[in-house]
């Protein structure tokens, strides 16, 4: 039976380590802010958004949502982005995605503030990201990292598959990786012998949207396996693109959804407005 990691107790860590630093920086008269913009009434991303103001409750951070209706133009949009842009208690700004699909979500994000684009989508920080000078990690591929780093798994030199090729998902966490001294495969719709390209895997990250697709015959025994997945399963039950009970025992270490990478993505989302913060405050 492999190792189950526990995305909740790592994520409550990193959110404590947060806390206390934010709890420090309000001594000193520095309070830190995160702006969530929200455009229709999509129901995940109501929950998302729900949950990245808990999460700034529980670090101490102020929280600014704007909910705006479905038919909201682009150029309604931009000013908002605009004013946050320029407001100083905000630290990051969080588009949430998807946007209705009258707007452009390059359009906006291009139009966020390098230095509050705490998701790290702006092509600025996504070239960052590409050469290793990066002051933003992307939420979900840095919460990736640091569960396998919670197993004591050293990165460096071994076989890294990721599943899916994703601007948000894929293509960063295959640069961090890679960045850690990974050998690293990206692997997609088109790839031949999937399965494969994954059993050679000491590290695999699925990150594709198909539910159960990754069974016990896609991996190494012993592997370290890490599903990014949020899909339903044949009755609406919530599962990830790993068929978790089937693969639970040939794997070393798993996560299961919910409960692994989810709650990761929003302390990241909380490490990088901390950043950002104290970037705007001049403090290390
Ligand atoms: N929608 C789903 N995941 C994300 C995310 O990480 N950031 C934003 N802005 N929208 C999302």
């Amino acid at each position: 039976m492999g190792q189950i990691i526990d995305g909740k107790a790592v994520s409550a860590k990193v959110k404590e380590e947060i806390r206390l630093e934010t709890e420090k920086l309000k001594e000193q008269g520095v309070e830190i802010g995160l702006a969530v913009v929200i455009v229709g009434d999509d129901h995940a991303s109501q929950v998302y958004v729900r949950n990245k103001e808990k999460a700034c409750e529980t670090v101490g951070f102020n929280s600014f949502k704007y909910a705006l209706h479905a038919e909201t133009t682009e150029e309604e949009l931009l000013d908002l982005v605009k004013k946050l842009n320029e407001d100083d208690r905000v630290d990051g700004i969080l588009v949430q995605l998807p946007l209705p699909k009258h707007l452009d979500d390059k359009v906006i994000i291009n139009n966020i503030r390098p230095d509050k684009d705490v998701d790290a989508f702006h092509p600025v920080n996504v070239g960052k990201i590409m050469i290793g000078d990066y002051s933003f990690l992307p939420c979900t591929p840095a919460g990736v990292m640091e569960l396998i780093k919670s197993t004591g798994t050293d990165i460096a030199g071994k076989e890294c598959v990721v599943v899916g090729r994703s601007n948000i998902v894929g293509k960063p966490q295959a640069m961090l990786l890679l960045h850690n001294n990974g050998t690293v495969t990206i692997c997609h719709s088109k790839t031949k012998n999937l399965k494969e390209v994954c059993s050679r895997a000491d590290i695999l990250v699925a990150a594709v949207g198909r539910p159960k697709m990754i069974t016990a015959d896609y991996i190494k025994e012993g592997a370290v396996v890490i599903d990014v997945g949020m899909d339903r399963d044949e009755n609406g039950k919530l599962c990830g693109d790993v068929d978790f009970e089937d693969c639970k025992d040939k794997a070393s270490f798993i996560t299961p959804v919910p409960g692994g990478v989810g709650p990761m993505t929003i302390a990241m989302l909380m490490r990088n407005t901390l950043t950002a913060g104290k970037a705007h405050h001049g403090i290390e």
